[in-house]
């Protein structure tokens, strides 16, 4: 039997350079590892745990599949669809957040960080994310989850739910690990925590512009700040060296060194290689978005599929539960 492999992506709009380094490279290795059964979701109830427009969540819940199809993601080798079409998913969640206690979600850091982030949005859904996250990987038995190191926390959730589901009921959910990548965690452009969404100016989005690219680059900082001494100030900028264009990393230190090195260069170098790794991206996302009837078969089948698989593992669990 194949080794199941799930991940999944809210939908917050589109996809920037962190999701695609720390989660989408590790999706495509994987579906292209025949050892493995590949299974990609949007998240798109995921979204809804946080303040968002039910208008634009309509349209980036199927924006992210359409990335998700330009970056190379193949409905003949993965199974891609739409969480919320996946009742077993939110079905599952219910059973597995009776093996939890709510002091142990609260002190999750990842939902400190999110109340920080939203005062007003401390709603159960938020309290729940990690628990419909794992019902999500568990549902389809999944071991291996690629995504970014910032979920580490959430998988340390759902390994213990198996753990506890397994004692308590004698079901045989499997332990997820994450599968990491070398961009497992890309830092924002602003020089301060790493590259999201919800923070202005800290990301560069896969359908920029070459131009757009070259003025986000541009503005890592590397002008010195009162305090901070200049390893740490150019900490960003060897990062994206680092993950971008690696051959140059030792001639750069050197300049460095010598007090030679000019920062404008190696933006530029660093452009060019975002650009150029995103140019096929952008071309193959103009043509899939043509492609309505496509994109909507895509859905259709992905979660057609997904249902039979899920049906199953819920199905087994509400047995074992006494619930059948
Ligand atoms: P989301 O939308 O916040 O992030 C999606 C993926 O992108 C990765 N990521 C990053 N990786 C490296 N550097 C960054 N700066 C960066 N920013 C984001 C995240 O680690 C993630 O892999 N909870 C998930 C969505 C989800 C899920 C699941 C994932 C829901 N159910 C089941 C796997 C399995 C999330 O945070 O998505």
């Amino acid at each position: 039997m194949k080794k199941s492999v799930l991940s999944g992506i809210r939908a917050t709009g589109r996809l920037h350079l962190g999701n695609y380094l720390g989660a989408v490279k590790g999706m495509l290795e994987l579906q292209n590892d025949p050892q493995y059964k590949t299974l990609y979701m949007v998240a798109d109830a995921h979204t809804v745990t946080t303040p968002y427009h039910a208008n634009e969540l309509k349209v980036n819940r199927r924006e992210v599949i359409i990335d998700y199809l330009a970056a190379g993601l193949d409905p003949e080798k993965s199974i891609i669809f739409q969480q919320a079409e996946v009742n077993e998913h939110f079905e599952l969640a219910f059973y597995f957040s009776s093996v939890m206690s709510i002091a142990r979600m609260q002190h999750l850091p990842t939902f400190k960080e999110k109340i920080k982030q939203h005062p007003q949005g401390s709603t159960m859904a938020l309290l729940n994310y990690p628990i419909l996250m794992a019902a999500d990987i568990l549902v389809y038995k999944a071991g291996l989850v690629p995504v970014g190191i910032d979920q580490e926390p959430h998988l340390e959730i759902a390994r213990e739910i198996a753990r506890k589901m397994n004692e308590q009921y004698g079901t045989d959910f499997p332990e997820p690990v994450r599968f990491a990548t070398k961009g497992e965690y890309v830092p924002s452009l602003k020089g301060e925590g790493k590259m999201s969404k919800s923070v202005e100016g800290s990301y560069i989005n896969l359908t920029d512009s070459h131009d757009e690219i070259r003025k986000k680059v541009r503005s890592i900082p590397t002008s010195s700040y009162v305090g901070m001494d200049s390893k740490e100030l150019l900490k960003t900028l060897f990062s994206y060296a680092n993950l971008f264009i690696p051959k140059y990393k030792k001639q750069y230190e050197e300049e460095l060194a010598k007090g030679t090195l000019k920062y404008i260069s190696i933006k530029d170098q660093i452009t060019e290689a975002i650009y150029n790794e995103l140019k096929p991206f952008q071309e193959k996302r103009i043509e899939i978005e043509k492609n309505k009837e496509y994109v909507d078969k895509v859905i259709q089948d992905g979660t057609q599929k997904a249902k039979e698989i899920a049906r199953k593992t819920v199905d087994e669990v509400k047995e074992k539960m006494g619930l059948s």
